[in-house]
């Protein structure tokens, strides 16, 4: 389908990343063992019982993707078959009820089509972020699931999560964990999110602009950071990506599809593998890549006062980080010929 020329009067060019009430959004309630059809609404408020068991015991997940308005004047999804699949995965493991991945994708598409007018212009640098969201409406009051949910997405355009866009940024070694092993570091629940708000505002505070984790058990792996997965990228220019013996990173989207853009299109050398924090000052580059941090470029690392600093230095992206980005940021916007099944058309 072709953009409408009704686009909202916003200053695209300087949109940050925060929420603006969009038009529509999709909502679907679970009761009596089955979701019902779903409906496209107005209303962006919710009503819940004070003993929802969201509010209780945090039953509750997400997804985040993006659409994209592509070089021809097309409005294009990015990979959301791996949203549902990954959506489907973190209600399993909070014992929620799915919701089918079909469905996903369909309500999906109802969503962007519903607020065509919200999605950013080509070449403006923002893009319309989906957040769809799963959460326990039933009554619980001993720790149990609730019998009740409700599955909702809602869009709101955003420009770059860290401000300064591509410039790139200064992270610090945490202190704190974000996700035990083996525990739900690997699946989208706000439960990770509540966990890392401390350790964020602190970061913050003192003038970082992401912490990264350490695993939990030993202290001596990189995991990944609060809001994106990890990229570094070897003197002889290759890409590591950290991996996890106990399952405690996200299984990134952005990250699977760097690692394709890597090995199948670039032709680089990719390893996939646990990486210590001590080996860190032999990359020359390190990135976070996410749905909202797209590939940003981290400059410096500081471990309590130790700094790292990366050979690409603090004014641009290194080199290969650029091609990783332009390659896929040039996927999405529909400049380059996608690998198969990779973007979804409305
Ligand atoms: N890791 C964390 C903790 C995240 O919140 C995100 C964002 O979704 C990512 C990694 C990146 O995942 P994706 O590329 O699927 O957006
Ligand atoms: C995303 O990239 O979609 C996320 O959910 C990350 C969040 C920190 C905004």
């Amino acid at each position: 389908m072709q953009c409408k020329m009704s686009k909202k009067n916003l200053d695209w060019a300087n949109i940050g990343f925060s929420y603006m009430v969009a038009d529509k959004r999709f909502v679907s309630n679970y009761k009596d063992g089955k979701w019902d059809d779903g409906v496209i609404t107005e209303d962006n408020m919710i009503v819940l019982s004070e003993d929802a068991g969201v509010l209780h015991y945090a039953q509750e997940c997400f997804e985040g993707l993006k659409a994209y308005e592509t070089e021809d004047g097309k409005i294009v999804i990015f990979r959301p078959d791996l949203n549902a699949k990954r959506m489907v995965d973190s209600a399993t493991r909070l014992e929620m009820p799915a919701f089918p991945e079909d469905k996903f994708i369909e309500a999906v598409e109802k969503v962007v089509q519903a607020n065509l007018d919200w999605v950013p212009p080509y070449g403006s640098g923002a893009t319309l972020y989906i957040r769809p969201v799963m959460f326990a409406t039933g009554n619980v009051i001993g720790v149990k699931p609730a019998d009740e949910y409700q599955f909702r997405i809602f869009v709101t355009p955003v420009g770059p999560y860290f401000k300064g866009g591509a410039k790139p940024i200064v992270v610090k070694i945490s202190d704190f964990d974000r996700a035990a092993p083996h525990g739900t570091g690997n699946i989208k629940a706000g439960l990770n999110y509540a966990m890392s708000l401390h350790p964020i505002v602190k970061a913050h505070e003192e003038g970082f602009a992401e912490n990264v984790y350490l695993d939990a058990e030993s202290r001596t792996y990189i995991e990944e950071t609060g809001g994106a997965n990890i990229i570094f990228v070897t003197k002889e220019g290759g890409l590591v990506v950290p991996k996890s013996h106990t399952d405690s990173i996200l299984p990134s989207i952005t990250r699977r599809s760097i690692v394709y853009v890597a090995k199948e299109i670039l032709g680089l050398n990719v390893e996939e593998r646990p990486v210590k924090l001590s080996e860190v000052e032999n990359f020359v580059e390190m990135g976070l890549c996410g749905t909202a941090a797209v590939i940003s470029p981290v400059g410096k690392i500081n471990d309590h006062g130790k700094e790292i600093c990366f050979a690409s230095g603090m004014e641009e992206m290194g080199p290969v980080t650029k091609k990783l980005y332009d390659t896929l940021t040039g996927i999405q916007m529909g400049r380059i010929e996608a690998p198969e099944g990779w973007i979804h058309t409305i």
